[in-house]
């Protein structure tokens, strides 16, 4: 085992540090003016979103119609393609409000996010089958369902897809390093369908599913001043319940204007291309120009857990180039791209210790690097820069969503899944302060308290994705699809 030295620094390195230190703040700050700068446009292209097909944010339709009556019941399957493994879940609705979940997680290898898009759906189905011959079967093998019986199921599909139908929907693009083949502009739900047919699977998928959607859905079944559902994990997306008069761009399907639908933002794709707004750094523009979607995902790169450790990362890098860090120390683990996991910034951020031990850990273990303790000051500084610009671009999009819905008087909740909410310290605190930054007087924080209040969600893609199947079995029965 290693024993760890002292590192000293010298006087020049340690003055060097400080001067690099002021300079990322100033680099990561977001100041409130800018915040209301853009929420400005960001409510702009939601509107733009709503008003027309094929928008940057493209504010898709989810055929989710209004807010769950919590007295949906059933059971029924969900399982949750997202970004780092697979969900299985089966969901028992008992009514008033109640509900039971029985789940497994399933891993997801690299690889399996680059093969061919079916291949993808067949190992998701070959999970269903492993969960269904677990917890579905009876003590003699047989299936707990009555013959020709088919569970109805809800594929929660996180990524943007442009629907016609609940148990339909285009794949737009893949995010989240996601680059599986002949999958993109097809129907992923009859290609889920081909793959439970392959594995003869006694399931019906019933609805395709938004995380957001999802979340949106379980979080007001939970609490119904629960209006606004935001996914900050290794994307970053947000849904809301939108008035069916005010989405222009599906005037044409004839829907009743009285009615409410779901809408799924993939906000994260907000200032893509043009990037006219966002606040973006050179690491912001490396970590763009090096992923496999240039461009695209303008606002998640800023923001989701996939990207805030290469974020970091890459300063680090600059600063190894420039002789400022880790002189005369082999540096080569720490130069590989995406070395740095955004959970290892929690880690630091976490450290209690005056040495910094757990800091003095993450280096040693995994890159084999000793470091001073300004060092460790210093980069636990710049993991936390990074994520309160992030918390903070997240209040913004979250204050778009309140200001067109109007939602600041009367107040609401926000519904909030994903590990960088629920797990990085701080986090829930800083998106609040940015609230209160962009909704307070003057740029002074208001002294009330605000009446938009995040919280987490739990379960909420899993659960949400089986209430959204419970509605649409019952639209089914009542002829309204
Ligand atoms: C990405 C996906 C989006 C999803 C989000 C959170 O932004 O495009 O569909 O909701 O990640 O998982």
């Amino acid at each position: 085992t290693r024993t760890h030295k002292q590192v000293d620094l010298t006087h020049t390195t340690e003055k060097m540090i400080g001067d690099r230190l002021r300079k990322y703040e100033s680099l990561f700050k977001l100041t409130p003016e800018h915040m209301r700068r853009l929420v400005k446009a960001f409510t702009e292209a939601l509107d733009l979103g709503l008003a027309k097909p094929k928008q940057v944010v493209p504010m898709e339709p989810t055929f989710v119609f209004g807010w769950p009556s919590r007295q949906e019941q059933g059971d029924f399957l969900t399982l949750d393609l997202g970004g780092t493994n697979l969900r299985v879940c089966l969901v028992t609705l008992q009514g008033e409000g109640k509900f039971e979940i029985t789940q497994s997680k399933y891993q997801l290898k690299e690889e399996q996010k680059q093969e061919d898009g079916q291949k993808l759906f067949d190992f998701c189905a070959e999970c269903l089958k492993k969960f269904v011959d677990a917890h579905l079967t009876d003590e003699n093998g047989g299936l707990r369902l009555k013959p020709g019986e088919n569970l109805p199921f809800g594929f929660t599909f996180s990524y943007p897809c442009s629907q016609e139908r609940i148990d339909h929907g285009e794949l737009i693009r893949w995010t989240k390093g996601f680059q599986n083949p002949h999958t993109e502009g097809q129907d992923v739900a009859a290609m889920f369908r081909k793959s439970l047919e392959r594995f003869n699977l006694p399931i019906e998928l019933t609805a395709l599913v938004n995380d957001t959607t999802g979340t949106l859905i379980a979080s007001h079944y939970a609490n119904p001043k629960s209006k606004i559902a935001v996914v900050l994990g290794t994307g970053c997306n947000a849904a809301y319940m939108e008035h069916v008069k005010n989405i222009p761009k599906i005037k044409h399907l004839g829907i009743d204007d009285n009615t409410q639908m779901a809408s799924n933002c993939e906000w994260g794709a907000f200032d893509s291309f043009e990037h006219e707004h966002l606040p973006r750094t050179k690491y912001d523009v490396i970590v763009d120009e090096t992923s496999s979607k240039p461009g695209e995902q303008a606002f998640e790169k800023l923001i989701s857990g996939l990207y805030l450790g290469e974020i970091l990362r890459l300063i680090l890098c600059e600063l190894i180039d420039e002789d400022v860090l880790f002189l005369g120390q082999d540096t080569s683990q720490l130069e590989i791209p995406y070395a740095l996991d955004t959970a290892l910034l929690s880690l630091m951020e976490n450290d209690q210790t005056d040495a910094l031990l757990t800091v003095i850990g993450i280096f040693a273990h995994f890159f084999a690097l000793e470091t001073a303790i300004e060092e460790r000051q210093f980069f636990r500084a710049l993991a936390h820069l990074i994520v309160v610009r992030a918390a903070r671009l997240g209040a913004c999009g979250i204050a778009a969503i309140v200001s067109r819905m109007d939602y600041l008087e009367e107040g609401c909740l926000v519904g909030v899944e994903g590990s960088l909410y629920n797990k990085y310290p701080g986090f829930v605190e800083t998106v609040h302060e940015g609230l209160q930054d962009i909704f307070g007087e003057q740029g002074r924080r208001v002294l009330i308290p605000l009446n938009i209040i995040t919280h987490h969600a739990e379960d909420g893609s899993g659960l949400g994705s089986a209430i959204i199947a419970a509605m649409t079995r019952i639209r089914l029965d009542a002829g309204l699809y």
